[in-house]
């Protein structure tokens, strides 16, 4: 009784004490962390003909305010206004964040520990250093609430005029966060009307041609594949400003990723009808975490702008991508004899030197031994068993590989093998020691494709074992000299045993690992000539090329299918990649049937190769070979090495052409195909030849042939009378074609 007096004692002085002696509940204050000012700046980054200006105001904003040809002082812009509303972060953003007032396509969203995706960055300082035959803008920013740190890196390679842009991201705070989003670049342009040109395609069709003009609002280009990236689309594409698309003129940016994973291309035009261009790895899937102190770096995307329309483009990412952006991309490759359509999974020891014979009686220089020679006890003599059991088949090739590439060797020619090192058939010794290695998701089927699995390069003891493949084959012999690495599935019911709950790293790590293994396989074999290989053409990108000399473009070896996937490959990637074969008729993917000269005539604007049973030719067509090799021989160097010039689009009339010219202009080949002849009474179409100097004259030969299709052949033209209409070879039936040679007299 005496206690609960006392209680209502307490509570009663509680109730009528002062204000003062009470705990004042806390009021909610909102703190602003203050961005220091700095002075506004403009940063160029220069090549010979292009310049990207870059505007930093007072508060450390930064926004792209140009991109194109110089403009004379780059001060000049240090106080432009877009005239961009304040909903758009006031102005072209160069690297937009999730955060603040920007509600654009970002090019970083990032959640932190307490669950905000804040970001905003400002300017902090920027250096520019010269490095790898690049001139190299580093800024850095920083977000100053959460101490995240971006950094924004620009190589510029001037005589090419081509940038390479990419970000890296550094966490700051003291926890770790997720970066939903991270991409290589963004680049905000300002030209009112944008015609882009894209790819699509699919397995034994890659790289068709699409052009759309850009509306208000995303387009997005878009691969979810995990692997086979370039097999639906391409990380790529040309942006032609202006309603028109022209090869000869106009203002055409070209813009290549260099990742061989998920991407995403998003191209946005807004109310003012400017355009930010966000590119990089794809967010799907993809919540990468970031621990603190750690850094993300994003692949490279590759950007050039040209005055002299889509040719010019192109040609300034090809002299590029020879200099710098593939692997031994100045060298001239072989040609070559593969065995895969001659033999498939048919063949002995004795099937292959007969194979070697030929093609060192037909003047080829390589022999590539295809898929077939491996695994013992589940053979590989069909695509359901054997993949990831790497020992030689002894059964079907007791001699040997040694046997065989010292045999080429002695018939003077290279010698090259065929892996997949990674992927795995259930079917097989590899899966039944380490199923764990396989890509799958726990209770979940692992599908198939190809009667295969991918093994899950995230792992660093698979990264080991596909390192370990191409390392053990290579002792297969001392004779060897090109490997084609193939990767023939693409992701499916994605996950990784050894990721645990980090899933999230999965597509990510899957591509680091992959350049992993390649940069081992660099560094060990700088000399071996490896072609990237994916069903044919459905690893072509920059990511890759990093680390092969050539791609095998198509599957597709049909001369007529041929015309738009290397068509559509030559408006980002050079032709000394483009492995490019003469196979037999019908053909094994179509059916179709053209002439033996016709599929020499596209093989040779590429590498050239054979891939057929070279004994089933008859004498006269051997004796055609023999020349076409031969006189491919003495120009391929202008393949390689030349400025290419796209004459006719096979998408925009009746026939193809193009050429390529020697950087002294001494030079040129030109290759011209009719693909539709629609009426005798038409008579000669006329090519308009490009590149050419126009007061120089030049000795026209046509090759391949006893007969010309031209009058003029033999004889000697101005560049200006060969660009100005006076080039009309007779090229008169459906499927035929014509090469010329032209050297300056
Ligand atoms: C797919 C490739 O694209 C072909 O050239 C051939 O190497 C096969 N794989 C072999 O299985």
């Amino acid at each position: 009784m005496k206690r609960s007096i006392l209680l209502l004692l307490l509570a009663t002085v509680i109730a009528i004490a002062p204000a003062w002696a009470r705990k004042a509940p806390k009021k909610f204050v909102h703190e602003t962390v203050a961005i220091p000012e700095i002075s506004p700046k403009v940063i160029a980054v220069e090549t010979d003909h292009t310049q990207l200006l870059l505007q930093v105001d007072k508060k450390g904003s930064v926004r792209t305010v140009h991109y194109g040809a110089p403009t004379g002082e780059a001060a000049q812009f240090v106080s432009f206004r877009s005239g961009y509303g304040s909903l758009y972060g006031s102005g072209p953003m160069t690297y937009p964040t999730v955060g603040g007032r920007f509600i654009g396509q970002p090019a970083l969203q990032v959640k932190y520990a307490d669950g905000t995706h804040n970001t905003e960055l400002y300017y902090v300082s920027h250096e520019t250093v010269s490095r790898g035959g690049a001139v190299t803008t580093t800024l850095h920013l920083k977000d100053y609430v959460t101490a995240l740190e971006v950094s924004l890196v620009y190589e510029a390679f001037r005589a090419e005029d081509v940038i390479l842009m990419h970000s890296e991201v550094v966490n700051g705070g003291k926890k770790a966060v997720e970066l939903l989003d991270v991409a290589s670049a963004s680049l905000n342009l300002d030209a009112g009307d944008y015609l882009l040109t894209h790819f699509y395609g699919d397995w034994a069709m890659e790289m068709q041609v699409e052009r759309t003009p850009l509306t208000h609002g995303v387009k997005v280009i878009e691969s979810r594949r995990g692997t086979q990236g370039t097999q639906n689309t391409n990380p790529s594409f040309l942006l032609s400003c202006g309603k028109s698309f022209s090869e000869t003129e106009g203002e055409v940016i070209g813009g290549a990723l260099a990742w061989s994973g998920n991407y995403r291309l998003s191209f946005e035009k807004n109310h003012t009808d400017r355009l930010n261009i966000v590119t990089g790895i794809s967010p799907f899937a993809s919540a990468y975490p970031l621990a603190p102190g750690a850094r993300f770096t994003t692949p490279q995307m590759i950007y050039t702008w040209s005055a002299e329309g889509a040719g010019g483009a192109s040609r300034n990412l090809h002299r590029w991508a020879r200099k710098q952006g593939v692997y031994g991309g100045s060298q001239v490759n072989p040609t070559l004899l593969n065995s895969w359509e001659g033999a498939y999974f048919d063949f002995t020891t004795e099937t292959l030197l007969r194979m070697i014979d030929d093609a060192a009686s037909m003047g080829l220089e390589m022999f590539v031994l295809d898929d077939g020679w491996f695994a013992m006890d589940h053979p590989r003599n069909n695509d359901k068993a054997g993949l990831g059991d790497w020992e030689l088949n002894t059964n079907k090739l007791p001699e040997g590989i040694d046997y065989i590439a010292s045999y080429a060797h002695s018939k003077g020619l290279k010698f090259g093998i065929w892996i997949e090192p990674e992927m795995v058939n259930p079917d097989s010794n590899l899966a039944e020691a380490h199923p764990e290695w396989v890509v799958q998701a726990p209770g979940r089927e692992i599908y198939q494709t190809r009667n295969q699995w991918l093994l899950d390069l995230s792992n660093p003891a698979v990264q080991d074992f596909v390192f370990g493949v191409f390392d053990r084959t290579m002792q297969l012999s001392a004779n060897i000299d090109y490997i084609k690495w193939d990767s023939n599935r693409e992701v499916s019911s994605f996950g990784s045993t050894f990721l645990g709950e980090e899933q999230d790293r999965f597509y990510i790590e899957y591509v680091q690992g992959l350049y992993n293994v390649l940069q081992r396989v660099r560094a060990k074999y700088p000399d071996t000539i490896v072609q990237c290989c994916s069903s044919g053409g459905s690893r072509v990108d920059y990511g890759a090329l990093k680390y092969f000399n050539e791609v095998w473009t198509s599957d597709n070896t049909d001369a007529i299918s041929r015309v738009r996937i290397q068509y559509g490959t030559s408006l980002i990637y050079p032709a000394s990649v483009m492995g490019s074969h003469v196979s037999a008729v019908p053909n094994h993917q179509t059916g179709n049937v053209v002439s033996l000269k016709f599929r020499f005539d596209i093989a040779s604007a590429g590498r050239l190769g054979m891939e057929l049973q070279p004994k089933n030719l008859t004498a006269e067509e051997r004796a055609l070979a023999d020349r076409c090799i031969t006189s491919y021989k003495g120009y391929r160097d202008l393949v390689f090495t030349g400025d290419l010039y796209r004459l006719a689009s096979p998408y925009e009339g009746d026939y193809y052409a193009l050429m390529y010219v020697s950087p002294d202009k001494r030079r040129a080949v030109v290759f011209a195909y009719c693909l539709r002849y629609q009426n005798r009474g038409v008579g000669t179409h006329t090519f308009r030849l490009q590149g050419l100097d126009p007061a120089r004259k030049y000795k026209v030969k046509e090759q391949n042939v006893d007969k010309s299709c031209w009058w003029g052949d033999g004889k000697a033209f101005t560049g200006a009378f060969l660009a100005g209409g006076g080039f009309n070879p007779a090229l008169l039936k459906t499927n035929t074609s014509a090469v010329f040679l032209l050297e300056a007299e």
